[in-house]
């Protein structure tokens, strides 16, 4: 019920931002409304409100926030699809293949500077705070982004590495996404923080999770280019454990496929696939996500709130645990 009212909240906010955007130049604030208009599930800014409303009814203060940080967000994943060269986003074409690589660049800016401007006009009491926990996500990103990219080509990436990794390219920002609204609704800082720790496990999850729909998801409802991660030999959670699990014939097939030009990608999905059938990997990815969603609900059970906030955003990560896209 609460979380109706704040996606009915979010939406609102989300289009009324999008009328007011200007016109012209239209390559600059299509990309934009195209982005917005596409959907995705809100996850960030519903993190914004359910913190807020842990701590008081009158969610409304947490808005600017929210809106502000599904606009970051967004613009996370417009430079993305560019870095994967991924041509599929929300089940459409991404910006940098509807339009161009420049325009999804410069419209990804113009998302990320509406983002700071949203988030300078949360309540003049936790503004400071909210600014310094935000900018840190906000770099934190980056250097995940820039880890994943590294990792790309390295060989000797670790399950601790890849974790490290995204926590930061992920985690971080659904983590402050809990604690900018929990301060926001009024919340101490202790209690915020610990909602942070909630945030992050619950976001290594939710990643882990995005990993294993990148192989196993069915294409239609999925929305993005299944076994794009394979493709790029992004060192996630399932090929390194793959790499642990596989005996020493095993682990050579999969470093040719490693090794393999982007001509045969078809080829490799279907046969790292194999392998990670062969070895139980999807069980073993599942697996480690429990744990983590796990650890985020004992970090939850510590927070002084009342038990029906609590629920909601219990309620929240257990649909994200068994979500299709
Ligand atoms: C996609 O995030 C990028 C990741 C951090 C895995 P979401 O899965 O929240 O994307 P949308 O907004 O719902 O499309
Ligand atoms: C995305 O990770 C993380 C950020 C956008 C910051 P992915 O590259 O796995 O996200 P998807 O799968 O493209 O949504
Ligand atoms: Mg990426
Ligand atoms: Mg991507
Ligand atoms: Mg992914």
């Amino acid at each position: 019920v609460e979380l109706s009212r704040y996606s009915q909240l979010i939406e609102e906010t989300l289009s009324e931002f999008s009328r007011t955007l200007p016109q012209s130049p239209e390559g600059l604030y299509e990309p934009m409304r195209y982005t917005l208009a596409n959907g995705g599930k809100r996850m960030r800014p519903l993190l914004v409100l359910a913190g807020a409303g842990l701590f008081t009814r009158k969610v409304e203060p947490a808005l600017p926030a929210a809106l502000g940080i599904e606009l970051f967000h967004n613009f996370t994943l417009l430079h993305d699809d560019i870095m994967d060269q991924a041509p599929l986003r929300r089940g459409k074409p991404s910006v940098y293949k509807n339009w161009n690589t420049n325009i999804a660049i410069l419209s990804g800016d113009a998302m990320y500077t509406e983002a700071f401007r949203m988030l300078a006009q949360s309540p003049r009491e936790v503004l400071r705070e909210v600014l310094a926990i935000f900018t840190k996500a906000s770099l934190e990103v980056c250097e995940g982004q820039q880890l994943d990219i590294d990792f790309e080509s390295r060989g000797n990436v670790t399950i601790p590495g890849y974790l490290h990794m995204i926590s930061l390219k992920t985690a971080v920002l659904l983590a402050a996404a809990l604690e900018i609204g929990a301060l926001c609704g009024g919340a101490p800082a202790e209690e915020a923080k610990k909602l942070y720790t909630f945030g992050l496990q619950v976001g290594i999850a939710f990643q882990l999770q995005d990993d294993i729909l990148d192989v196993f998801a069915a294409s239609e409802k999925f929305g993005k280019t299944a076994g794009g991660d394979i493709v790029a030999n992004k060192k996630t959670f399932l090929l390194l454990k793959a790499l642990e699990l596989s005996d020493a014939n095993t682990r050579l097939e999969l470093q040719r496929w490693l090794a393999e030009p982007p001509s045969r990608a078809e080829e490799k999905v279907a046969a790292v696939k194999a392998i990670y059938d062969k070895l139980g990997i999807r069980e073993a990815a599942e697996a480690e996500m429990w744990k983590h969603y796990n650890e985020g609900i004992a970090a939850l059970g510590s927070v002084s709130a009342a038990a029906e906030g609590k629920m909601v955003l219990k309620q929240f990560a257990d649909q994200l645990m068994v979500r299709e896209h």
